[in-house]
């Protein structure tokens, strides 16, 4: 097996550190046992997250040296909106420091206290912006998203049967939007197909409800669409993007990810109410509405990132990068969630730890060893990230309880990607030794993000 040739070479390099095994024990109990608590100077490897962690091209960053820094109307605005227009094709576009930007304007303009918001799979951040709101997210994915070794092949799809019921047994008035996110991130950054997205329109447009996309790894999505969907397989990635996003009436964005830059997001719209609405709240939160929070040199990369990522030889490579990894795991018998996904490779921590119980944070757990294994950071996404019940205050066990090998985008060699396959194949003929751990901190918000733990004894 090899991995992917990569359609680029290398101009720049940045050096790391590979901290030996003492020191990434003293690492990661200083940081609580939770990876986002780790100085990226004690990492070697850094598969923490695809946000913001891309290398951009050469382009983008010649890019950088013509922003405008004008307050009002940066010519980059205008690229980037029309870089937004033309891959997108929406009409309006409100430019945020980074997605959870988006999330709150665009969520809280359409959301009334006691709404409920189905969504195909929640994502952390997302649902705290409508909670914030007074909304309820309600999980409609298929259930096949729920079996890690189910392997179909449209893992995000919405199921109309749950979501038809949902709305019936609240009433139409009492749901606030339909929310569809693109390869579902909890889910293992599994896709969603176009004849999917095509169908819960249909199914909004009925009951009078309107279809708000979390696109934010759309490009991702619609690669996926050409390689698997009867009748897209010639279809350029552009075109497909373009119909995915005419089966809705926006979308929120973190370009953190498929547009190939460190920061920067957006919402996007055909509807004029939206937009207004949300265009007067990015004063007040964001930034002027040519702006919203990102700097003029931030908004070229962004336009030009857009464009890049949207490139099929591109996403190609990219998505073949992540599935080396994932194939090198599965080989090895490392039980992984399949089919394997956009942006990263699961792990199923509840298969590869079945010693622990979920009260010992399984996933968590597997996340610190391998950092400790290895000085390879991973990110838990399980039960620490899901929280607790609102209402009951009772912590949430999904069946979901995975560590996440996420992929930075043409950052790491396949080197790099088996190296880290190795690491984890020791970590896995070991496993009966790992101990579990106890939360010991917990903050109100998005826990996972610093909440703390120590090891408890096997
Ligand atoms: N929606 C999805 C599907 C995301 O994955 C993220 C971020 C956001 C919205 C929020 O965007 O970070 O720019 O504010 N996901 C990151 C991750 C944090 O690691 O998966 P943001």
């Amino acid at each position: 097996m090899n991995g992917p040739v990569e359609p680029f070479k290398i101009k720049v390099v940045e050096p790391v550190n590979r901290p030996n095994r003492e020191k990434r024990k003293l690492a990661i109990k200083e940081a609580g046992y939770n990876t986002f608590l780790l100085k990226s100077e004690d990492v070697f490897i850094d598969l923490l997250t695809d946000s913001g962690t891309s290398a951009m091209s050469d382009n983008q960053w010649a890019g950088m040296m013509i922003g405008d820094e004008a307050y009002a109307g940066s010519k980059n605005f205008y690229n980037f909106e029309n870089a937004v227009k033309d891959i997108l094709g929406y009409k309006y576009v409100v430019p945020t420091h980074q997605g959870r930007g988006a999330e709150h304007l665009m969520y809280k303009t359409l959301t009334r206290d006691g709404q409920f918001i189905p969504r195909n799979m929640y994502f952390t951040t997302s649902k705290v912006h409508v909670e914030l709101a007074g909304g309820k997210m309600m999980d409609v994915i298929i259930d096949e998203a729920h079996d890690p070794e189910n392997d179909h092949p449209f893992k995000g799809n919405v199921n109309l049967e749950k979501l038809e019921a949902l709305i019936q047994e609240k009433g139409a008035e009492k749901i606030a939007f339909i929310n569809v996110e693109m390869d579902v991130n909890m889910a293992g950054g599994q896709p969603v197909s176009m004849e999917n997205l095509r169908e819960v329109w249909k199914l909004g447009k009925e009951y009078g409800l309107k279809v708000i996309f979390d696109a934010t790894r759309s490009s991702e999505n619609a690669y996926f669409i050409r390689e698997r969907e009867p009748g897209y397989e010639n279809i350029p990635i552009n075109e497909i993007l373009r119909e995915m996003m005419s089966y809705s009436d926006g979308c929120i964005y973190s370009s953190k990810k498929d547009c190939l830059v460190n920061i920067g997001g957006f919402l996007a719209t055909n509807d004029k109410e939206i937009f207004e609405k949300t265009r007067s709240m990015v004063v007040v939160y964001e930034g002027l509405h040519t702006y919203g929070g990102m700097a003029g040199r931030d908004m070229e990369a962004l336009a030009r990132g857009l464009r890049e990522g949207a490139q099929y030889d591109y996403l190609k490579y990219r998505v073949n990068q992540v599935k080396y990894l994932g194939e090198l795991l599965k080989e090895a018998r490392v039980p992984i969630v399949q089919p394997i996904g956009g942006h990263a490779v699961f792990l199923d921590a509840l298969k590869f730890l079945p010693h622990l119980s979920r009260e010992k944070w399984p996933a968590q757990t597997l996340s610190a060893a391998i950092y400790e294994e290895s000085a390879v950071r991973s990110m838990e996404r399980g039960a620490v990230s899901k929280g607790r019940d609102k209402e009951t205050g009772e912590n949430i066990f999904p069946k979901l309880e995975l560590v996440r090998l996420t992929i930075p985008r043409r950052v790491y060699t396949n080197t790099h990607i088996e190296y880290t396959a190795n690491a984890i194949k020791n970590l896995y003929q070991k496993r009966e030794k790992i101990a579990g751990l106890k939360m010991v901190y917990e903050p109100e918000y998005l826990r996972f993000f610093q909440a703390r733990f120590e090891k408890v004894p096997l």
